[in-house]
């Protein structure tokens, strides 16, 4: 697989916890939450998903690398929890090295692992990297509403990497507002999704729409609403049982 080369314009905006994010202006949307994009990150998908997870290797699935915000956040908390961690993570439109490094999560996060932020950033597209040994990071650049299906002999699809197959036990649902990007949210991705976890698999995500809420469920997910962080009232997270 090559990189691609669509790109979406954006600009860096503080958000209130004093982390950056990215707007979109010609989606009118942005990357997280404006009332704080690190806050956002902690709270859904390191607090509710991962350190919910029993598995003792975590297989992370994030859709939308977007900055690596959270694959930064689940690379610091993974090594906390001594768990190792194989992450992947999809991207249609990855960011320019450039842009990433106008970006102040370093700073406002972890400012000792720097390197390691923009390793994640380094790391070749569409190859495994071992970014520490504990910590595996594979970013898919496709087009997740365009995803082979896992009997293809595609290279990659979702629950296989290569040869091999795997199960997620953390999802990270990311992507861009339902009302923005209606495709990324649809019933036979959700599917897909629960099809390629494990037992116990945890999806959580920022968006807790009702429609949202069911199609989680209609794939076979048991769903609740949690509190969501400063900004948003609730949040979803969806078990595979
Ligand atoms: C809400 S942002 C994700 C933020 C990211 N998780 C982070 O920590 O910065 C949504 C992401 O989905 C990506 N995206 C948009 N359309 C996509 C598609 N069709 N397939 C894969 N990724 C897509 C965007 O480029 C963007 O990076």
């Amino acid at each position: 697989m090559e990189t691609k080369q669509q790109s979406l314009s954006s600009e860096i905006e503080l958000t209130a916890d004093g982390s950056h994010t990215l707007f979109v202006p010609s989606m009118n949307e942005h990357y997280h939450s404006v009332n704080g994009a690190k806050t956002e990150a902690e709270h859904i998908y390191i607090n509710y998903g991962l350190r919910e997870s029993c598995a003792s290797t975590l297989h992370v699935l994030e859709i939308g690398f977007g900055t690596g915000l959270n694959a930064f956040l689940t690379l610091i908390e993974a090594q906390k929890l001594q768990k190792k961690t194989i992450y992947t993570s999809l991207e249609l439109y990855p960011l320019p090295l450039e842009k990433v490094q106008k970006l102040n999560y370093p700073d406002v996060i972890y400012p000792e692992f720097a390197s390691l932020y923009y390793n994640l950033h380094r790391a070749t597209w569409n190859e495994p990297c071992e970014i520490t040994p504990d910590f595996s990071l594979l970013k898919v650049n496709i087009d997740f509403t365009h995803i082979p299906h896992p009997n293809e002999s595609a290279k990659w699809s979702l629950g296989k990497s290569g040869n091999q197959f795997v199960s997620y036990d953390v999802v990270y649902f990311d992507a861009f507002a339902p009302e923005k990007q209606p495709e990324m949210w649809n019933q036979e991705l959700f599917d897909a999704i629960y099809a390629s976890m494990s037992h116990k698999g945890i999806l959580t995500t920022y968006c807790a729409k009702g429609v949202i809420r069911r199609m989680l469920q209609s794939s076979g997910f048991t769903v609740e609403r949690l509190p969501g962080p400063p900004g948003k009232r609730e949040v979803l997270r969806a078990i595979k049982l």
